[in-house]
C-alpha cells in the first residue's frame, strides 16, 4: 500500500486534524529514517501513517489500541507484517523492541510531536528548526511534555541521535503544507 492509499484509508477512520497531522508527520519521519538505513521508505512511511488508525475508535482504551488497528488494516487487505507492527507499537501492552523498524516507529511516534512543537514556537516555521533546536528542546522537560523522551533514546541502537533528528526535520519539512506549517 502506497502513501496516497494509506492517507485515504486513514481519512476514513480518523477525523481529528491533530491526529491526522500526527500520523502524516510520523510517516514522514519513518520515510526519511528508512532511506537513511537502506530500508524501504514507502513501506515505512505507510506504517507511520497507519499506526494510530484505531485511535479515535478505541477512544483511549489502551488495552485495545493497536490490536483494533491491525484488525482494521487486515480487513483493508494490508499485509500481515504491517498489521503485526501496528499491534505491537502500543508500548503499554508490548515493548522490548529490537527490530529497527519497531525501534524507529517508537522514536518517530514521539519525535514527530517534538519537532512540530519546535516549529510552532518559531511561528510555524519548520524551516527554522535545526538539529540543535531539537536537542535543546529535548532537554527542556516542560516543553512538549506529552512527548515521551524515553521512547526516542533507544533509536541510538539503530542510528546516532543527531542523524535521527535530521531525518525527523527533513521528513516533517517535506510534508509541512499538510501540517499547516511553512
Ligand atoms: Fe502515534
Amino acid at each position: 500500500m502506497e502513501r496516497t492509499e494509506a492517507l485515504a484509508l486513514l481519512s476514513r477512520h480518523v477525523q481529528g486534524v491533530s491526529l491526522r497531522s500526527h500520523c502524516i508527520a510520523t510517516g514522514a519521519v519513518m520515510r526519511e529514517a528508512a532511506a537513511a538505513l537502506g530500508a524501504d521508505p514507502a513501506r515505512w512511511e505507510t506504517i507511520g501513517i497507519l499506526h494510530d488508525i484505531d485511535f479515535e475508535e478505541v477512544g483511549g482504551d489502551m488495552q485495545r489500541h493497536g490490536i483494533r488497528g491491525a484488525e482494521i488494516l487486515a480487513a483493508a487487505g494490508v499485509d500481515g507484517e504491517i498489521c503485526s507492527v501496528v499491534t505491537r507499537h502500543n508500548h503499554q501492552l508490548f515493548g522490548g523492541y529490537t527490530a529497527p523498524l519497531e525501534v524507529v516507529l517508537q522514536a518517530a511516534d514521539s519525535v514527530s510531536g517534538l519537532v512540530i512543537a519546535c516549529a510552532l514556537v518559531k511561528g510555524g516555521a519548520v524551516t527554522g528548526v535545526t538539529e540543535k533546536t531539537v536537542r535543546k528542546k529535548f532537554r527542556e522537560k516542560g516543553f512538549a511534555a506529552g512527548c515521551d523522551r524515553e521512547r526516542i533514546l533507544p533509536v541510538e541502537a539503530v542510528m546516532p541521535l543527531p542523524r535521527f533528528y535530521d531525518c525527523a526535520i527533513r521528513g516533517i519539512t517535506r510534508v509541512k503544507e499538510d501540517l499547516g506549517l511553512h
